[in-house]
C-alpha cells in the first residue's frame, strides 16, 4: 500500500513537470524587451542573422543601433527597418577587424547616449570555407580572434547591462545584484 503511494506520488509529480515543461515550451509569453531599456544594439546588422534579429527586435518596438562596417548597408538597413516598423534606427560605423582605443572610445560615447536594455554580439568571422584547424594560415587566426572576442568584449563593457550591481534597498547582497538587461553573444 505504501510503495503504491509513492508510485502515485512519483507519478504526479512527473505529471505536474510536463504541464510546467508544455506552458514553459508552447505557452508562456514572452518577456517584454522594453523592460530592460528602449535600445538594442546589434553588431553586424546589416545582413543574415545580426539583420533578422534587428527585424525583429524593432518589431517588438525597440529601437535600434545598428552596427557594421558599411555606410551605404547601414543607411539601407536603417531605412528598411523604419519603413516597416515605427522606431528610432541609428546607425554607426565601426571595423572590429581594428576595434583600437579610438574606435571603442567612439563607441562608448554612442553608447552613453542610449538606453540600452539589449545587445545583441553577432558579428563574427570563421574560415571562408571547411578547413581542418591546422591548415589555417596565422592571419586568418588573428583575424578570427580579433573580430570574435574583441567585439564581444568591448561591447559588453561598453553597453554594461547584465548583472550590473544597482544600489537598490535590501539587506542582503543579492538584493543589491538587479539584472538590468539581455545579452546574446555568438560567433
Ligand atoms: N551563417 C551561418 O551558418 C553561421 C553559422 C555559425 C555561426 N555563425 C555566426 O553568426 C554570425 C553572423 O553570421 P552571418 O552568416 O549572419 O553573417 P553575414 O550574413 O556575413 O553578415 C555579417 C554582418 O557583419 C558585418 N561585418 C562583417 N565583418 C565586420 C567587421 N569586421 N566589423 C563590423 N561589422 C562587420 C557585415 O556588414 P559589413 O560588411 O558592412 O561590415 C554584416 O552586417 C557570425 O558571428 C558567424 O560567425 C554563422
Amino acid at each position: 500500500m505504501e510503495l503504491l503511494s509513492v508510485l502515485c506520488l512519483a507519478a504526479a509529480a512527473k505529471g505536474c513537470h510536463c504541464l510546467y515543461l508544455a506552458y514553459k515550451f508552447f505557452l508562456r509569453p514572452g518577456k517584454e524587451l522594453k523592460q530592460y531599456g528602449q535600445w538594442a544594439v546589434v553588431t553586424g546588422a546589416t545582413d543574415g542573422i545580426g539583420k533578422a534579429y534587428a527585424m525583429e527586435l524593432a518589431r517588438q518596438g525597440l529601437n535600434v543601433l545598428l552596427v557594421a562596417r558599411s555606410e551605404e548597408r547601414l543607411t539601407e538597413t536603417a531605412k528598411e527597418l523604419k519603413g516597416k516598423y515605427h522606431v528610432t534606427v541609428d546607425q554607426l560605423k565601426v571595423d572590429f577587424s581594428n576595434f583600437d582605443a579610438a574606435a571603442r572610445e567612439a563607441v562608448k560615447e554612442k553608447l552613453a547616449t542610449l538606453d540600452v536594455g539589449i545587445l545583441i554580439n553577432n558579428v563574427g568571422l570563421s574560415y571562408p570555407y571547411t578547413k581542418y584547424f591546422h591548415e589555417l594560415k596565422d592571419q586568418e587566426v588573428a583575424d578570427i580572434m580579433e573580430v570574435n572576442m574583441s567585439s564581444m568584449t568591448w561591447m559588453k563593457l561598453g553597453v554594461q547591462l547584465v548583472g550590473v550591481a544597482s544600489p537598490v534597498s535590501g539587506e542582503h547582497f543579492w538584493d543589491e545584484l538587479e539584472p538590468t538587461g539581455a545579452l546574446v553573444s555568438w560567433g
